[in-house]
């Protein structure tokens, strides 16, 4: 029996591991010479479980395939530049994680980045939908709140949308509830779990840390500032980074393990689950993010929000109204394209 809340198994590149945990598939990173494209490409090609890592961007991926191709693990890396070879970049890609477009500076919000990463996600999104529309595909950039719908829209166009495999990450979410409640309780990272709902913006992004494994409570207070932290740790980075951009590192991270739980599942292992925001019934809102039971072919159900805190409830009333509004401009955006 799985559990909605259990903590997937990230493991980086293990040369010891066997054949079984292998896999040949096809992984594509669209925006792969980027800040977060980089780091997550090399943590894929450190998997056994990508065959084949095709990396596409549209400056320097001719470098950044080079150097990642003299690491002696076996996943084959090929790079392709400029939109003439988007298509080539493509084909036969079993799972496609975008990170394309730009990202924060200071006293950005992520909405501010619409105008410029919804046209480069549509335009990936559409390529997609030619080439390999059976892939998972997982999206990184921005907005992600509405990066969703558009690729969802674009899909559509095509009659190739598929709910169950089309993925916001919100993976870095989770990751940061996890390190900040294990730093406040002085409890090993490894072993705890939060789950985060909602979307991935600010008063969207809601931990809800009443589920959070091992069980931990916190004063009125403090449980305040907490969520408000993990609510807010983008802008942290930002901040820091001063005008170098957003979270990198810990994106990549966060994508690798959110890369490597949907190729566990697609290779039957059981009882994988993350959170991502994905089309959704749980709520008023067409997008939600909540935890999802991934297989063979994306998710295998949607396990839904949970019993949530009268605090938790309260939060998720706040976020509804922001999130329609994300979903409807990403869908009004695809409408109106040429
Ligand atoms: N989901 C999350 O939790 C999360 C966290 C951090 C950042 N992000 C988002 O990820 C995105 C990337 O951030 P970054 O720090 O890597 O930015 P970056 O500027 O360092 O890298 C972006 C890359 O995308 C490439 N690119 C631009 N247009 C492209 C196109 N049409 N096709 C292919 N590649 C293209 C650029 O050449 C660049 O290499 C931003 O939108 C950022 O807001 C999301």
């Amino acid at each position: 029996m799985f559990s909605r809340i259990a903590r997937p198994t990230f493991c980086i590149a293990n040369r010891s591991l066997t054949t079984s945990s292998q896999n040949n598939a096809k992984v594509a990173v669209l925006g792969a010479s980027g800040g977060i494209g980089q780091p997550l490409s090399l943590l894929l090609k450190n998997s056994p479980l990508v065959g084949e890592l095709s990396l596409f961007d549209i400056a320097h991926t001719p470098g950044v395939a080079a150097d990642l191709s003299h690491i002696e693990t076996r996943a084959h890396v090929t790079g392709y530049m400029g939109p003439d070879q988007l298509n080539a970049a493509l084909k036969g890609c079993d799972v496609v994680v975008i990170p394309a477009g730009v990202p924060r500076k200071p006293g950005m919000t992520r909405d501010d980045l619409f105008n410029t990463n919804a046209t480069i996600v549509a335009t990936l999104a559409d390529a997609v939908a030619r080439n390999c529309p059976e892939a998972m595909i997982c999206i990184i950039a921005n907005p992600v709140n509405s990066t969703i719908p558009i690729t969802s829209e674009v899909m559509k166009k095509y009659g190739v949308y598929n709910p169950n495999r089309v993925f916001g990450v919100t993976t870095l979410d989770i990751v940061r509830a996890n390190a900040f409640v294990a730093e406040l309780k002085g409890l090993d990272p490894a072993r705890v779990n939060v789950p985060v709902i909602g979307g991935h913006a600010g008063k969207t992004i809601i931990p809800l840390i009443s589920q959070a494994t091992p069980k931990v409570e916190f004063p009125a207070d403090q449980l305040s500032a907490l969520t408000a932290r993990i609510q807010d740790a983008g802008t942290e980075v930002v901040k820091a980074k001063a005008g170098a951009g957003s979270a990198t590192l810990s994106m990549a991270y966060a994508g690798a393990r959110f890369t490597f739980s949907v190729l566990d599942a697609m290779n039957g292992k059981e009882g994988v689950v993350e959170c991502a925001y994905v089309r959704s019934e749980e709520t008023e809102c067409k997008y939600f993010s909540t935890p999802l039971l991934l297989g063979k072919h994306g998710i295998e159900k949607n396990l839904g929000l949970g019993k949530l805190s009268a605090f938790e409830e309260n939060l998720v009333a706040d976020a509804i109204g922001e999130l329609k509004g994300s979903i409807k401009k990403g869908e009004d955006f695809v409408a109106n394209m040429k």
